[in-house]
């Protein structure tokens, strides 16, 4: 199993912090932000992962993390050229996963505690070809992509709406997702969204359009600290998660 962590984009729910550097290198407790996600795979028995970097402060992501080896990971860099969505980002892993393997992606703004073992055991023993995303119950699910479950088996989502006004569930689809190598042929089937992004919600959907998008709800704490509030809320929570 490998990692991906997506840390590109342009973090513009956090300017002006995010001009003087990328969202992922500001400061959640002692550590930048895109620690804890690498943390939380080394955790899970996942060593080998690739980080999806913007232009903007690439050096200070290799002053800082270097090959990996200080944090008891090997890592793997490419640069995305400008932040043309999060699938587009997920594109850059065709490449580093090999045909048969499986892997983790994480959105590099994403936070959380839960240990994601039972998830990626529990994904190892679904067919190739289908993906798993975890959920969370959140206050505001607006904010969100909101997954609708299927009437006949719920295993199975039927489809994700991706920050709607009239959420039909009170679950928020988090950044934590698993796929096989089939998910790039799947990428290139989404054409870019209204705002010109390749949205992961679209990858999501041809999944759950053929019963093939299963979820697991994480247990523990998590958030997404891409705006002020939440990003001082996980620096509180976090301060003393890593030594
Ligand atoms: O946090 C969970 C939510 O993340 C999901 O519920 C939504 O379905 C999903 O679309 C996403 O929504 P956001 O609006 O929060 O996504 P955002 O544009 O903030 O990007 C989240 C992360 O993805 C960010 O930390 C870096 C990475 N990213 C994003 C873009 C647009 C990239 O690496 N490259 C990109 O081009």
């Amino acid at each position: 199993m490998k990692g991906v962590i997506l840390a590109g984009g342009t973090g513009s729910r956090l300017w002006p912090l995010t001009r003087l550097m990328n969202k992922h290198l500001l400061p959640v407790g002692k550590y930048p932000m895109v620690c804890y996600g690498i943390d939380r795979l080394r955790r899970g028995g996942i060593t080998d992962i690739l980080l999806v970097i913007s232009k903007q402060s690439a050096g200070l992501y290799t002053d800082f993390l270097g090959s990996g080896a200080a944090f008891g990971v090997s890592l793997t860099y490419k640069i995305q050229e400008a932040a043309g969505g999060i699938a587009e980002a997920l594109d850059l892993a065709e490449g580093f996963i090999f045909p048969g393997e499986r892997f983790v992606v994480l959105l590099g703004d994403n936070l959380f505690m839960d240990d994601l073992t039972p998830y990626v055991e529990s994904y190892l023993r679904q067919p190739e070809g289908t993906a798993k995303v975890l959920l969370k119950p959140v206050d505001d699910a607006r904010r969100y992509g909101v997954p609708v479950f299927d009437s006949q088996d719920s295993a199975w989502i039927a489809y994700i709406e991706e920050k709607p006004e009239h959420p039909k569930t009170k679950f928020c689809v988090t950044g934590i997702y698993m796929y096989d190598e089939a998910v790039f042929d799947i990428i290139r089937q989404v054409s870019p969204s209204k705002r010109g992004e390749l949205e992961i919600t679209d990858v999501n959907n041809i999944y759950a359009a053929n019963r093939r998008l299963s979820y697991d709800v994480l247990k523990n704490w998590w958030s997404d600290a891409g705006t002020f509030q939440s990003l001082r809320e996980a620096g509180e929570k976090l301060k003393d998660a890593l030594p």
